[in-house]
């Protein structure tokens, strides 16, 4: 009988499970952190090495793992399209061996497993905003295919674990998230804005910035996902988890370049034809099942990821490594 719980992060060292990690220690839990450090840095952990109830594990998912746990938090994949694209097929070996892998653990200890799925799943959708009902618009064969396919596997791949042998499993559908520890060369919109604001340089806005995303701060994120956690074994999603209130690009251009205090000038360039116009979970089953709602404002989410960028910089012109 262990009184702690006993949680395993996958792809722990990573933007959202270091802070998932972070988030469980503080509620008593002991974390295993598995990794293979493919995007994720030890950097982003380091702070938790000397906790006596956080373990870091080097392993790569698409391996099998023999470790008593009584939760898993499956967050291991690359999530940004740089990195998910540099390797195509170890990105869909991760979402769908990683997942077989993980969900076999599951089976065996007879734990509880969260998959972090996406918003990919939907592709480019012909609903706006998406409910969890939507079954999606996915090219099997397009640039985004290793990533969103992976996703949408696991997802079956789980639902056939809950099915033929009963596994208590939850599904999240994770909208863009932001924050400290983001990769600063990742080619998302939030880290390019801010670092091309503390460089001074242009700020490059695709077409008249019209088009609207919405972004979820990552301590919100972590939230909702401990809720899922916490939920009946009757509730498994999927859930979207994201932030509903919409910001056009511009906007956000205005609040980044305000923020930072940046002489960044706006420059305009043509919409890539893919660019969608508007992009925003429907996050009422959140709010119904989880009692979840996002709490940080954009303007106090984006001011703690400049602090961290301004000291990534800082450090990395130091070290000379950041051009
Ligand atoms: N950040 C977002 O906006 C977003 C949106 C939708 C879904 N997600 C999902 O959330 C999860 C975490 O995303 P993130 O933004 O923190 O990305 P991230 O790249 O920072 O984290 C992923 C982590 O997984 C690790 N990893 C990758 N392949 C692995 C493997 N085979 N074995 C072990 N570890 C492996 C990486 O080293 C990294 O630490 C991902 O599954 C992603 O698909 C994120």
């Amino acid at each position: 009988m262990h009184l702690r719980k006993r949680a395993l992060v996958t792809g722990g060292a990573g933007f959202i499970g270091s802070f998932l990690c972070e988030q469980l220690l503080a509620a008593g839990h002991d974390v295993l952190c598995v990794d293979n450090f493919y995007t994720g840095t030890k950097d982003n952990i380091a702070h938790l090495l000397d906790n006596p109830h956080f373990e870091l594990l080097r392993h790569d998912i698409t391996f099998p793992l023999y470790v008593e746990v009584d939760e898993i938090y499956n967050l291991a994949c690359p999530a940004s399209p740089v990195h998910y694209h540099f390797d195509p097929v170890q990105t869909t070996k991760t979402s769908v061996h990683g997942a077989i892998n993980m969900l076999g653990l599951c089976k065996r200890v007879k734990a509880t497993i969260l998959q972090a799925s996406t918003s990919e799943v939907y592709g480019d959708p012909a609903v706006h905003p998406q409910p969890e009902s939507y079954w999606g618009n996915v090219n099997p064969i397009g640039p985004r295919s290793c990533y969103d396919e992976g996703k949408r596997c696991a997802e079956t791949l789980f639902f056939s674990y809950r099915q033929q042998h009963k596994l208590r499993i939850k599904v999240a559908r994770i909208f863009n998230t932001y924050g400290p520890r983001m990769h600063i060369n990742d080619g998302r919109v939030v880290s390019n804005f801010i670092v091309q604001a503390l460089k001074n340089e242009p700020i490059s806005l695709y077409g008249d910035g019209g088009q609207t995303r919405s972004f979820c701060y990552v301590d919100d994120m972590v939230q909702g996902l401990v809720s899922l956690m916490n939920t009946t074994d009757e509730f498994t999603g999927p859930v979207n988890l994201g932030n509903p209130t919409e910001c056009t690009i511009g906007q956000l251009a205005d609040k980044v370049i305000a923020l930072s205090g940046s002489k960044s000038k706006l420059v305009h360039k043509p919409l890539p034809s893919d660019d969608p116009r508007q992009r925003r979970p429907d996050v009422a089953l959140a709010c119904r099942a989880l009692g979840w709602e996002p709490a940080t404002s954009l303007e106090q989410g984006l001011a703690k990821t400049i602090a961290y960028f301004e000291q990534v910089l800082r450090r990395g012109s130091r070290h000379g490594t950041t051009g």
